[in-house]
């Protein structure tokens, strides 16, 4: 069985515990876009690992995993987690595989990230990983990939050409010193030579793999309205964070594809700027911030948060193609004496039950809310659907409803075994 995950609202959504799960019943667990603007914590006994770009499914043994070519790497970042994965006593050898497609963040990619940022009148809230500027090198055709640090003459030949470029648009509209050629040429080539043993052709792999009859588990980063198609724009990342993602970034076609899996929290959070429809208001949104331990995995950020959005997740479960869905951290909504999910959106006295693309419209609108009965804090861990309060089952049926897929999971804490199955 081949499985794509994605996050249904603005990242954030406990991805990497249900891909930590997940990946005990796969052989192939793949990464195919964004790169260290992520941070998939998984925690296992005592221990919380939180990774940017190695695949959460790297901690089980015998798993291969990959990052596909649509990725960008920050060779620093990887450098560090295969390190930091090493230490921990976890055995990589021959399990790591770089596609030699996937695109490389360079210094100038963070510095510009940075400068644009800080030009911009409405500021994007990016992490400042060089995220955007390597896509659109990648977009305008003249991003480095890892097989180029494997040659030393394209990889000197393109840097030349880029720093050219770049360097005069430092010099002229950031009045920054740009950079040289060496210090960066010679750092590149050395990553090279550290990450060859890793580096390969993934899409050959994977789909021999499939070949083979091997399960693959494609591995989701950010979220759906991050997307940069069908997210908040231009309040989104830089990559296609669906589910038709997996396959461009992965190089494995559509039909090979047997199911999606959307990962949702049981509220919704959103780090960065843009718009929020079901923001809480400061007070009670500071509360549940606390409450949920909402601050970013990456940046460190405090996270907006605010009711669950039905509207956003039904869309979300269209544009996926997602037939399951794992609901997270509903024990977060313990104790509250009510909790709201928004059905719809209103502006200027019109209703809206789709989500509008008009940034005026997304901006202003008021969410209208299902305001249900809460349930007090569980005094047990609940083993089965049974187990919660009954206001806790038909606030998952509300949900389950509205966005027209089923839940198969619900999770009510880090650990592994605070989930329930719901199949
Ligand atoms: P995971 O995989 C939450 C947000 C940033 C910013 C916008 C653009 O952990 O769910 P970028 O650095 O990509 O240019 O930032 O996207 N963002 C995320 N928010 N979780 C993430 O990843 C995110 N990756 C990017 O906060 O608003
Ligand atoms: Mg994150």
């Amino acid at each position: 069985m081949n499985i794509i995950l994605v996050g249904t609202q603005w990242g954030d959504e406990g991805k990497g515990k249900i891909i930590d799960i997940l990946s005990a019943q796969v052989d192939y667990i793949v990464r195919y876009q964004g790169g260290n603007n992520a941070g998939h914590t998984v925690v296992v006994g005592d221990r919380e690992y939180i990774f940017h770009l190695m695949p959460s499914g790297i901690l089980h043994k015998k798993k291969i995993c990959c990052i596909g070519n649509g990725v960008v790497i920050d060779p620093l970042v990887l450098l560090s987690e295969i390190k930091a994965i090493k230490k921990a006593g976890i055995d990589i050898k021959g399990r790591l595989k770089i596609s030699t497609l996937a695109h490389v963040i360079l210094p100038y990619h963070r510095i510009l990230d940075c400068l644009r940022e800080s030009k911009r009148k409405n500021k994007i809230g990016t992490t400042g990983r060089g995220i955007g500027p390597c896509y659109a090198d990648k977009i305008i055709r003249c991003g480095i990939r890892m097989v180029d640090l494997l040659n030393p003459e394209v990889l000197s030949e393109k840097l030349k050409d880029n720093l050219k470029e770049k360097n005069e648009i430092f010099k002229k509209v950031y009045r920054h010193s740009g950079y040289d050629f060496n210090p960066i040429y010679k750092e590149y080539l050395n990553y090279g030579k550290l990450f060859s043993p890793y580096v390969s052709n993934t899409a050959h792999l994977l789909n021999q793999a499939i070949i083979d009859k091997k399960d693959i588990l494609f591995e989701g980063a950010q979220g759906t309205f991050l997307d940069i198609d069908f997210g908040t724009y231009p309040f989104v990342t830089s990559s296609s964070t669906t589910s038709g993602g997996a396959c461009i970034g992965a190089g494995v076609s559509p039909v090979k594809i047997d199911k999606v899996i959307g990962v949702a929290k049981a509220y919704t959070t959103r780090v960065g700027e843009g718009p929020f429809p079901t923001e809480f208001s400061a007070g009670f949104g500071k509360f549940m911030r606390e409450r949920g331990h909402e601050f970013g995995a990456t940046t460190g950020r405090p996270r907006r948060c605010g009711w669950f959005d039905g509207v956003a997740v039904k869309e979300a479960v269209m544009l996926n193609g997602i037939s399951e869905l794992a609901i997270m951290k509903i024990d977060i909504l313990d104790g509250l004496k009510e909790v709201k999910v928004c059905t719809a959106y209103k502006y200027k006295g019109k209703l809206f039950k789709e989500f509008p693309h008009d940034l005026e419209v997304l901006t202003n609108l008021k969410p209208v809310y299902k305001t249900l009965a809460g349930w007090p804090k569980m005094r047990f861990k609940p083993r089965c659907l049974r187990d919660l309060h009954p206001n806790a089952r038909s606030y998952l049926k509300r949900l389950s409803d509205m966005v027209k897929a089923k839940i198969a999971l619900v999770s009510f804490g880090s650990d592994r075994k605070d989930t329930i199955s719901l199949d």
